[in-house]
Parts: structure tokens; C-alpha cells; sequence
């Protein structure tokens, strides 16, 4: 994925042993199509050698203010004009202080106060023992640096080079790529809460066996990341599927079609946007047993009765919220044959200003798929391209309908 492609990023390295991480952010940020201009401070040096920063990054690293190879002399100039971003990863504790106050006695440092604020984005991603950062002074300084604009990427939890647990380290390198990529994604969906449903349901026969289907999740997931990097609050609800989450997204995992339909009505009440991508199985055994069902030894199988399960789509799309136009209902179609015939008459069944068929062997587990988006008017194609690509441009669709609607 080329997600920074054209993207100039000054990636400045302070003080702390989370140094060693920013070897691999650099490449990550490469291999996501940046280019990567390595600026770092005398401590971030004890760290980790400009050699190997300048080796990643395919470009000599900037130590200092007074560096000759500059005509003008005057590198905190030169290179805070050519960046896209600025992204301090890792930011200690003495730097977020040295930034507060505007101290420019250092190269990163004064490039920071020297950057136009308005057009070049300062990013933070603070590394630090948990006592640092939990001090009050860590704290104070992080929240006015916010107000003065820059933009906290966040820290992890967990051990610590120190030896001990808690709150303080650098974000993973992935995190942060992720971040980044989704600091630059324009925000369609800003301060807007959006719930998703992705991946199968599973409906239990006994306690070892059950009824589910080949959906990945894929989709659903892709769309909750979109989603977040537009600038969404994003609850996602999970059928069982082993896919890790995506940055900031808060997920809720279900089993059953039911759980799922409880867990929707929950969070439906305060959501703009739904969007339905699971494959919610549409019968489940009508009583489960208690206890696994044995073989009697007679060749007999055993018969099975179904019920049917609620539609979730139909029900939120029912809803008074949604009737009224607070709440934008979009449902997905996973046919064999057929499309346009099935998305539409599926769109009208359900009571959705807009249906997205797809079709289900060719996409299910993939990486890529295609997409057919289905309203009033009539049908729009989506070519081929990765599940994240479509993702955001689904959401940059679904973004636009609902301004148009406000
Ligand atoms: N859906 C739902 N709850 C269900 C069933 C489906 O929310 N109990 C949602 C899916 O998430 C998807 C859409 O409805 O957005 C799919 O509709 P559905 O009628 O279930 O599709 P199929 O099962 O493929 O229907 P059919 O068997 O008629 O092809």
C-alpha cells in the first residue's frame, strides 16, 4: 500500500531507549511510500547511531543547528518548509517540556518552533517510564502542547526497559504507521459515531458443534478503519473471527446472532451511521443441546429444527432514529449471480437508503474485492482494489450522503 506516497515526513528522534523502534518506523513509513528526512538530538544519539538512521532513510541524518552542508546555514529553516508532518517518535519527557516552553537550542527543537504552524503538523509519540509519565508536570505540559496544536499520538502499556509495568511506552512502529496514515486521510466523519457489525455469526447445535460461514470480516473491519481514520468514534461488533482490531476502533465481540442483535440495539441509540457487514446466519437450531449430541449407534442422523433469527439490519433501519433520518442505515449483499437484481430488491426489503452488493465466493477471505453501491437512483460501480481502498471510498460516499441529507 502506498498510503504516503508524495508525503515528506521529518521524523526527529529524542532521548530513551524506544530509539531502537524508530529504525523500523522509519522503514515502515518508507515502504508506505514517505519520504523520510531523520533529524536527531544529541541524547537520541546515545541511543542509536545516525549511521543506521541514514542507511534506513536513504538520507544523511541532521544532528545539528550549526551543520555545514546547509548553503544558508540555516537547516531548522530548510527542513521544517519541506515537511508534510513532523513527527516526534521517540518524544521524551525533557523534550515535550523543551517544545512547551519554545526552546530552540537544538536543531530539533528550534526546527519545531520554527515550522509554520498552520501548514506543517507537529506529531507526538511520547516514550517514558510510567512515573514520568504519570507526573503532573508530563501531564500539564502534554495538554498544553495539544492546545498549542500538536497532535498525541498516544503511548502504550506494558514492561518497560526500566523493568517495570505500566503506561509510558512508544507506541509499535505499525501503530504509529497507522496513525499517520491516518493523521493525512481527510475527516468526513469528524466526532461522528459509527457502528459497524462485521464477520459470520455462530449458532450453536451442541456444546462442540455449530452452524457458521466463511465470511473473514475483512470488509467490516476495513470499513471500521476508514471510518476512524475519517475522524469517526467507531464501535465495532465482531462475530467470531480471529482479525486483529484496528487502531482506536472499540470492539465488541459477539457470537450468536442474537448477541449480536443485543449488542447493535445498544449501541445503535447514540450512532449517524450504521453500516451491516456481517453474514448474520439467518436460521439457528431451535434448541441447542445441553450436552454433546452422540452418535445412538443405529446410522440414525439426528433431525434438526430451525428458527429464524432477527434481521438486525431491518430492525435498526425500523428504528425511530433511523426513520427520521438521525440515523444513516447501509446494508451489504453477498450474492452469486445476479447482482444488481438481488442488491435491489434486497435495498427495498430492507428499508435502506442504500445497499452494497458484492459477490460472495469471490470476495469472501480475499485481500481485494469489488463493490456495487445501490440507492433510489439506480447503481455505482466500485472496481477492484484492496478491501481498505473501497473501504474509504464507501466511506467517502457514505459521507457525502449524509451531508446531503442534513
Ligand atoms: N443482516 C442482518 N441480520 C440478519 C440477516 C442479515 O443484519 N439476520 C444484514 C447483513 O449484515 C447484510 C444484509 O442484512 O447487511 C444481508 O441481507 P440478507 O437478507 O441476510 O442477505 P442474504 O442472507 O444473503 O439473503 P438471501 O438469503 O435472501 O440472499
Amino acid at each position: 500500500m502506498n498510503d504516503l506516497a508524495g508525503k515528506h515526513v521529518v521524523l526527529g528522534l529524542s532521548g530513551g531507549i524506544a530509539c531502537y523502534k524508530a529504525a523500523e518506523l522509519c522503514r515502515a513509513l518508507i515502504k508506505a511510500g514517505a519520504s523520510v528526512q531523520v533529524v536527531m538530538t544529541e541524547a537520541a544519539a546515545q541511543f542509536i547511531t545516525p549511521v543506521t538512521m541514514q542507511a534506513l532513510s536513504n538520507r544523511p541524518v541532521y544532528t545539528s543547528q550549526w551543520d555545514v552542508r546547509e548553503h544558508n546555514n540555516m537547516a531548522h529553516i530548510n527542513l521544517s518548509r519541506e515537511a508534510d508532518a513532523i513527527l516526534i517518535a521517540p518524544c521524551s519527557a525533557d523534550f515535550i517540556a523543551r517544545l512547551l516552553h519554545g526552546r530552540a537550542d537544538d536543531l530539533l527543537s528550534l526546527l519545531c518552533l520554527a515550522r509554520p504552524i498552520a501548514q506543517v503538523p507537529l506529531l507526538i509519540a511520547p516514550a517514558m517510564n510510567r512515573e514520568m509519565w504519570a507526573h503532573p508536570a508530563t501531564q500539564r505540559n502534554l495538554a498544553q502542547l495539544q492546545a498549542d496544536g500538536a497532535t498525541l499520538l498516544g503511548v502504550g502499556s506494558g514492561f518497560q526497559a526500566c523493568g517495570e509495568t505500566g503506561d509510558g511506552r512508544m507506541l509499535e512502529p505499525q501503530e504509529l504507521l497507522e496513525d499517520v496514515i491516518a493523521f493525512f486521510q481527510p475527516q468526513r466523519l469528524a466526532g461522528q459515531q459509527v457502528l459497524i457489525t462485521a464477520g459470520p455469526t455462530y449458532e450453536a447445535i451442541d456444546p462442540v458443534r455449530g452452524i457458521t460461514n466463511l465470511s473473514s470480516g475483512k470488509m467490516g473491519f476495513a470499513i471500521a478503519r476508514a471510518a476512524r481514520e475519517a475522524g469517526a468514534q467507531v464501535t465495532l461488533v465482531a462475530g467470531p473471527v480471529g482479525l486483529p482490531t484496528p487502531r482506536g476502533v472499540t470492539r465488541v465481540d459477539v457470537r450468536s446472532a442474537r448477541d449480536m442483535f443485543e449488542a447493535v440495539m445498544q449501541h445503535a441509540q447514540a450512532a449517524a451511521l450504521f453500516v451491516a457487514t456481517a453474514a448474520v446466519a439467518d436460521w439457528r437450531p431451535a434448541s441447542a443441546a445441553a450436552q454433546k449430541i452422540k452418535k445412538d449407534g443405529t446410522g440414525q442422523c439426528p433431525s434438526m429444527a430451525f428458527t429464524e433469527n432477527p434481521d438486525i439490519l431491518a430492525s435498526v433501519a425500523q428504528s425511530p432514529r433511523a426513520q427520521s433520518g438521525a440515523l444513516f442505515c447501509v446494508g451489504f449483499a453477498a450474492e452469486s449471480h445476479d447482482l444488481l437484481a438481488h442488491a435491489s430488491a434486497k435495498r427495498a426489503r430492507k428499508g435502506v437508503p442504500l445497499l452494497v452488493g458484492n459477490i460472495g465466493p469471490a470476495t469472501f477471505g480475499q485481500d481485494d474485492n469489488a463493490l456495487l453501491l445501490v440507492d433510489e437512483h439506480g447503481a455505482h460501480e466500485l472496481p477492484r482494489a484492496s478491501k481498505l481502498e473501497l473501504a474509504r471510498q464507501l466511506i467517502a460516499n457514505i459521507a457525502d450522503r449524509i451531508r446531503a441529507a442534513a
